[in-house]
């Protein structure tokens, strides 16, 4: 059981840990949580790698976080809904670093309009899972080489809205619904979770799926005002379901803190393929609307399944 909870910080979870020696790869390491994330690690001596697609954007929060932290930050290019530009990332990073300890598959996108990746895959399936797929199998050789390596998968709570319609990933044959999409996407995440812990934990790699809870960030790009009203409302509702108060908005150093925590707490060291919120490991539930993981998202056929699927859309075996 961790001494942290809704309120905790990425800084407060880091208190008194040394990081100095780590290299920690984060996607989207230029933004909300992944940008918090990798200062909170940097300020405890990590090497910090950000993955980003815009290279302005990479240069410009690079000087920032050295600025800020005094630590060492690097940065790569990285189109998580391109399949090349996945395998040319992996291929740079290969080149430029000799291991990683820490790789945070942090970016994603919420909610948007229907849309196709550079590989035609639906938009948030191909960039919050298929992306990640390739670029973390890719780096295994890389986290093979790392001190306790651990992957930290970000999921989402929304992952209750639905599961992974092997028949119809994309929505080729159904109603675009951007919810489903994101429900689906963050479903994948945590059977991805699951499938690496299942294949790399006798090499010693350890994965961990994270809901970061609700925070304000660039997320929430495509979503309207009346979108965000009627979010909050199915929120109260929820809780009222539940017979609890609505749990609130976390700031963006709290909403860290359980990527932070999965990433570097000793009780989890050993065990992985494990969900987590509020930095800690959630329970299996099919019922709670406010917590919980579902069992959809951690069955092992399922993510056998997925793993198998994802082989599949990348063109690539990853068998260990
Ligand atoms: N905020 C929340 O309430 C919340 C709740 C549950 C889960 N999460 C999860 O937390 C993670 C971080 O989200 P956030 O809240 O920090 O949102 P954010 O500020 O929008 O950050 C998302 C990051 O992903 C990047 N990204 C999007 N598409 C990409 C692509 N094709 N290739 C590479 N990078 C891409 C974005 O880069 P660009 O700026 O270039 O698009 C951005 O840096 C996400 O996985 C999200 O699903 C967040």
């Amino acid at each position: 059981m961790s001494e942290f909870g809704f309120s905790s910080t990425a800084d407060d979870v880091l208190e008194g840990r040394d990081l100095s020696g780590k290299r920690v790869f984060v996607t989207g390491g230029y933004s909300g949580l992944g940008k918090e994330t990798a200062r909170a690690m940097a300020s405890k001596g990590a090497e910090v790698v950000i993955a980003g697609r815009d290279e302005e954007k990479l240069a410009e929060v690079r000087a920032e976080l050295e600025r800020e932290t005094g630590g060492r930050i690097e940065t790569i290019l990285c189109d998580l809904a391109s399949l090349q530009s996945v395998r040319d990332c992996a291929a740079e990073a290969r080149e430029r670093f000799d291991l990683i300890d820490l790789l945070i598959n942090n970016a994603g996108v919420m909610a948007c309009p229907k849309d196709r990746t550079a590989d035609g895959f639906e938009r948030q399936f191909g960039t919050n899972h298929v992306g990640h797929f390739l670029l973390t199998n890719l780096l295994v050789p890389l986290l093979e080489k790392g001190d306790r390596p651990r992957i930290v998968n970000l999921s989402s709570r929304g992952h209750h809205i639905d599961e992974v319609h092997f028949d119809d990933p994309h929505f080729e044959d159904r109603d675009y619904d951007p919810w489903l999409s994101y429900g689906q996407s963050k479903t994948a995440n945590v059977l991805f979770t699951v499938g690496l812990e299942e294949r790399l934990k006798d090499r010693g790699i350890h994965a961990y799926a994270v809901h970061p809870g609700g925070i304000h960030t660039n997320l929430g790009r495509h979503m309207t005002e009346e979108d965000m009203a009627r979010l909050s409302k199915r929120i109260a509702a929820s809780a009222a379901e539940d017979g609890k108060k609505p749990e609130g908005f976390k700031t963006i150093p709290q909403g860290a803190a359980t990527t932070c925590y999965a990433a570097t707490a000793s009780e989890l060291e050993g065990r992985g393929g494990l969900y987590l919120e509020n930095s800690h490991v959630a329970e299996v539930d099919d019922e709670s609307r406010t917590e919980g993981v579902r069992s959809y998202a951690v069955d092992r056929d399922k993510a056998n399944r997925l793993w198998a699927m994802s082989e599949e859309m990348t063109g690539e075996r990853f068998s260990y």
